[in-house]
């Protein structure tokens, strides 16, 4: 039986990504920081799909969330086959009136613990000759956010690691993917702040099911990056065909009228 660990299965993407590979008969390890949320859910995949979970409550905007994880799994004597390194969360605003604190976890949750989960699960997988991850960027990944610079840098940062790791990753029968969402209803807009805006209207969001389902097609596929949605995509072109600085003029534009 394979095993995938879904990092921020509690809610949105990452909890559609447990229903997906609980369907496909994997083991599933669910991590996030809310045990009561991840309790419910590993007992609905259970009495539904008959698959085993395995519950890790960790903090990853904490430095040692990652080694904290991955420790436990191997205590447990438990070889990750697929890595969904999902948890993340956004903020929105000008940088210099954010709370510091908050965005220094968004960074080190997004960026830090993200690529230090692929340092520690990437040696047994290659080793291994076989294994996949997908990290989950966002079109934002693509050009650069203002009234959420951070946060679009992080992602930025997210697609550039997937690239290079997928390339050097050729031949070891490993593979990394980047799935880059636009905007999807979750838990996202409410944890950003953002809840009750045009962003979050449901009928120009997409369902966490559909983007769950996108993102597993790649991996499977070996695609590299992924972004659901033709006019998702369309956006994540934009740098290509216009001046940067006009598309970052646009891109704050469209934000502000949201904010
Ligand atoms: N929704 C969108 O429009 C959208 C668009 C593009 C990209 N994305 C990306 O998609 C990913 C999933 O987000 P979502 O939309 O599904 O939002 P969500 O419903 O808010 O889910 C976020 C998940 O991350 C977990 N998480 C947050 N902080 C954490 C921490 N410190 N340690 C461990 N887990 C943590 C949360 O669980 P706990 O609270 O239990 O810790 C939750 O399970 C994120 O990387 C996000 O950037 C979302």
């Amino acid at each position: 039986m394979k095993t995938v660990l879904i990092t921020g299965a509690s809610s949105g993407i990452g909890k559609a990504f447990a229903e997906l590979f609980a369907k496909k008969n994997y083991r599933i390890v669910l991590a996030s920081r809310n045990e009561e949320k991840l309790s419910g859910i590993a007992r609905q995949l259970r009495d539904n799909y008959a698959v085993s979970t395995i519950l890790i409550p960790v903090d990853l905007a904490q430095s040692d969330g990652p080694i904290l994880l991955h420790g436990q799994l191997m205590e447990m004597g438990i070889a990750i086959d697929v890595l969904v390194n999902n948890a993340g969360f956004g903020s929105f605003g000008l940088l210099h009136e954010q709370d510091v604190r908050s965005e220094l976890e968004m960074l080190q949750l997004n960026v830090h613990s993200l690529s230090h989960l692929m340092m520690l699960f990437l040696p047994a997988m290659v080793s291994r000759g076989s294994g996949s991850i997908l990290n989950v960027g966002s079109t934002t990944s693509f050009y650069a956010c203002p009234l959420s610079a951070n946060y679009s840098a992080s992602k930025a940062f997210v697609l550039s690691l997937t690239e290079a790791v997928s390339n050097e990753l050729q031949g070891t029968g490993v593979i990394v993917t980047a799935l880059c969402p636009g905007a999807t209803g979750t838990e996202f807009f409410r944890s950003a702040k953002m809840d009750g805006q045009k962003v979050s209207d449901p009928k120009t969001l997409m369902s966490p099911e559909t983007v769950a389902e996108i993102g597993y097609k790649a991996l499977m596929s070996k695609k590299t990056i992924v972004v659901p949605g033709f006019q998702n995509w369309l956006l994540t072109q934009a740098p290509r065909f216009f001046p940067r600085r006009f598309v970052t003029r646009i891109t704050r534009s469209v934000l502000e009228q949201k904010l």
